[in-house]
């Protein structure tokens, strides 16, 4: 077994693991404290305190001087199956007043928060931040009043291009531009790469932004989908063969919402596909360090030999989504971003960037990734569990290799709008599936994110979320 600092999840994950293979069943007895401990190397203390994070999810259950059984009910979930594939044909987005809607109600802490995409406050790194905000104001209080170079801090540019090398991207300082947030990126290069009525090629499903941003930038939208293992290269092919396409826009590492991985050799044949006819390529990679295995996966970057891919990504998903802190690599199109860049904002926010650099340089990013990293993968578990639980049949969800949402598939009869605004009367928040395409698709999807905690009111929104399902199918 990897040493880790949670040992214990890596036993819960053991025992996942035979739960998925089918190794044990619904009913069968646990292998004994001592026996697991024997078996991995590890103390007995470790395999009984993972035993009773797994009574904790419902997966397991002690039988008095019997030892431990698992749970009736405790298979996984079938992964989406029918997933609509989009139409391929340019499309208008449309859906800029459901979005707006839906983000108000994204914006509401009042609700519970399967809505919103993001880490919970205490697994986000307050207390080092603001040690290293009031270290930087006592030493240097006057650079942080002043404006940033247009291109970003330079010790934060250095720090994110050594990171960038387990992203399989080589890259120096003077080739990133610091932007406000991934969403400034993404904003920037769309701009840089095309003009109204320009055909741009997005995944299906797709983050919710990027169809407002073709809207707002009159773009027409070619939807291929997505699937549990990320794109196929055939479908970007057939769309290229068929239209005039001026970028794509793609998220090859955890898609939101479904959570899809596409694998490092497809981003490969993707990036040569697209540079062969010249499209570039905007890759979003805010997720790309949330990944449950043990290496990261690479980029589309990570083949890009003429500069033809713009990648874009931010600290919003891991450090702190407040200090609107990202950047991007725009390759061959780095002047042209430069300048849009300039006159956008003139620079990203001085103190969030000085402040990020230092928390980056004295090494606090890696160890908070890995707490991050395996308290979202632990609540995803939980929460699949109780999905399995408190869902009636037909319900569908898979378990992606990382991110941070679980793209949920309901029986066809519920509309997930009516219920998006049925269990916002609850008090629960979560986003409605066709604000993810610029189809009418997703009509019976809805997306859960995962914030890494979970506690007795997730629960209980969970058994209220199932409650409505069901009564939602009951209904003429
Ligand atoms: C795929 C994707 N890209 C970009 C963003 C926005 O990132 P940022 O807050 O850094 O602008 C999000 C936020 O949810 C996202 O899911």
């Amino acid at each position: 077994m990897r040493r880790t600092e949670f040992r214990y999840r890596e036993v819960e994950q053991h025992i996942m693991a035979l739960v998925d293979g089918q190794a044990i069943k619904p009913g069968d007895k646990l292998p004994s404290l001592r026996a697991l401990s024997r078996q991995l190397q590890v103390s007995i203390s470790t395999v009984s305190q993972a035993y009773l994070e797994l009574e904790k999810k419902q997966l397991i259950q002690s039988r008095e001087r019997s030892g431990f059984y698992l749970s009736v009910g405790s298979q996984r979930l079938p992964s989406p199956a029918s997933r609509p594939r989009p139409a391929l044909v340019p499309t208008v987005s449309k859906r800029s007043d459901l979005i707006q809607t839906v983000l108000e109600a994204l914006g509401n802490r009042d609700l519970l928060p399967f809505g919103v995409v993001c880490p919970a406050e205490e697994l986000l790194p307050a207390g080092t931040l603001a040690r290293i905000s009031a270290s930087i104001l006592r030493t240097n209080p006057a650079q942080v009043l002043d404006y940033a170079p247009v291109n970003g801090h330079l010790e934060l540019r250095r720090q994110i291009a050594l990171r960038s090398l387990e992203a399989g991207i080589r890259v120096s300082p003077d080739e990133i531009l610091i932007t406000a947030g991934a969403m400034e990126g993404l904003s920037i290069a769309l701009r840089a790469l095309t003009r109204p009525g320009d055909n741009v090629l997005i995944q299906s499903p797709s983050y919710f932004c990027f169809l407002q941003l073709l809207e707002n930038c009159g773009l027409r939208a070619i939807e291929i989908p997505s699937s549990t293992s990320g794109l196929d290269p055939q479908d970007v092919k057939k769309a290229l063969e068929q239209f005039a396409i001026r970028a794509a826009i793609l998220v090859p590492n955890f898609n939101n919402p479904d959570g899809s991985l596409t694998g490092d050799e497809t981003k490969k044949e993707i990036v040569s596909l697209l540079s062969e006819r010249k499209i570039p390529l905007v890759e979003d990679d805010v997720y790309g360090d949330l990944f449950f295995a043990e290496h990261r996966p690479a980029t589309c970057k990570t083949y890009d030999k003429q500069g033809d891919v713009i990648f874009c990504s931010s600290f919003s998903k891991t450090i702190a989504p407040g200090y609107r802190v990202g950047w991007m690599i725009p390759g061959r199109y780095y002047g042209r971003a430069l300048n849009i860049k300039t006159t956008t904002n003139i620079c990203t926010a001085t103190p969030n960037q000085l402040i990020i650099a230092d928390f980056l340089r004295d090494g606090y990013y890696e160890r908070h990734l890995r707490r991050l990293r395996s308290a979202v993968r632990n609540q995803m578990e939980t929460l699949l569990l109780s999905l399995q639980r408190n869902f009636p049949d037909g319900t569908r969800a898979g378990f992606p290799k990382g991110g941070a949402s679980i793209w949920v598939e309901l029986p066809p009869r519920i509309d997930a709008v009516d219920y998006f605004f049925r269990a916002r009367e609850m008090g629960i928040g979560l986003a409605p599936g066709p604000i993810f395409s610029t189809q009418d698709k997703y009509n019976n999807f809805i997306r859960l994110s995962c914030n890494g905690v979970w506690n007795d009111r997730m629960e209980k929104g969970m058994q209220t979320l199932g409650e409505l399902a069901k009564h939602m199918l009951k209904q003429p």
